[in-house]
């Protein structure tokens, strides 16, 4: 079925041109300055805090509620702003070629969300937005991320989805605790400036009981690339610069720094229920948790 036909892409539409209910109106905000309840302004402009009179402005469509970082999102937000991104995608979709096709290799990450439809989700690291087609178009979602060139072109994959977008920070997520039924994070979770505290922002914001799926690349992924198994160190070291071409200095030695990071260890830490399984030939994770009560 094309997706215009599709009845549920029909109601998703009907949300958003009534602007009541979805997500991105006014119940889901949060101020990060003081953590109170924010509103959308009546233009639509700003979001604002009554509590301690905070304002963020729309941008573009674009909620900034953060616009400078540092350390490791920093890193990553020069990388996604960048021109080096798109380059090093080829190997994304290399990975995917690999692994039986886009659909497949993404669902590996998707069949984890809960099924149903009208659910509010919450994307961390949303990026470009290239899985939102892959969702179900009655969804409402919120999208977090640090790079304006990725929420720009979300925006440009939007459609008549309810999305509203944010350029702000996983730790610091601008939503109120219990405001989503599921959240989603892929790409990203290895190299946050503080995955833990990034892990608590997403089980805050998710109802008790309610999904949280995390997908990367294994922390030591290049030690487990096959070029490392021939063991002829001139043959690594040009497939490793190959692939970390794309990468720039600064990205690959934030890749080593955390070559020993223990992503389940971090879940089990603050999620219940974790089920952690390694995917894409063992060079991706999914991690699965529920939002504690
Ligand atoms: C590989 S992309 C993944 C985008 C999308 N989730 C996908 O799977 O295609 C990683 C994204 O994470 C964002 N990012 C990195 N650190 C972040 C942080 N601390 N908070 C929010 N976004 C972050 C980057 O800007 C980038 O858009
Ligand atoms: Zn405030």
């Amino acid at each position: 079925m094309n997706d215009q036909d599709d009845p549920r892409r029909e109601d998703a539409m009907a949300t958003v041109a009534e602007g009541a209910t979805g997500v991105g109106r006014d119940e889901v905000w949060r101020c990060v300055a003081c953590g109170a309840d924010a509103r959308m302004a009546e233009g639509g402009d700003a979001l604002r805090c009554p509590s301690c009179g905070a304002s963020y402005p729309v941008e573009d469509g674009v909620i900034v509620v953060r616009g400078e970082v540092d350390a490791n999102n920093e890193v990553a937000r020069a990388f996604y702003d960048g021109p080096l991104w798109p380059k090093f995608r080829f190997w994304e979709w290399y990975t995917f070629l690999c692994n039986g096709g886009e659909r497949r290799s993404r669902d590996k990450v998707l069949r984890h969300l809960p099924a149903g439809e009208n659910l509010r989700l919450l994307d961390v690291a949303v990026g470009d937005g290239v899985y939102l087609p892959w969702l179900p178009p009655s969804w409402s979602v919120v999208g977090v991320d640090v790079s304006r060139v990725q929420l720009r072109n979300c925006r440009g994959r939007v459609g008549g989805r309810d999305v509203r977008l944010v350029l702000g920070e996983a730790e610091d997520l601008p939503v109120r605790d219990r405001s989503f039924d599921a959240c989603l994070s892929i790409g990203a979770f290895n190299y946050f400036n503080d995955p833990e505290k990034a892990l608590r922002e997403m089980a805050r914001a998710v109802k008790p009981g309610g999904k949280i799926v995390i997908s990367d690349e294994v922390p030591n992924l290049t030690d487990r690339l096959w070029f490392h198994k021939i063991g002829l160190p001139g043959l690594d070291r040009f497939f490793e610069r190959l692939v970390t071409k794309n990468l720039g200095p600064e990205f690959t030695a934030m890749v080593e720094r955390y070559k020993d990071m223990d992503v389940q260890a971090i879940g089990r830490g603050v999620l219940a229920d974790v089920h952690y399984e390694l995917i894409w030939m063992k060079m991706g994770y999914v991690m699965v948790g529920t939002a504690p009560a």
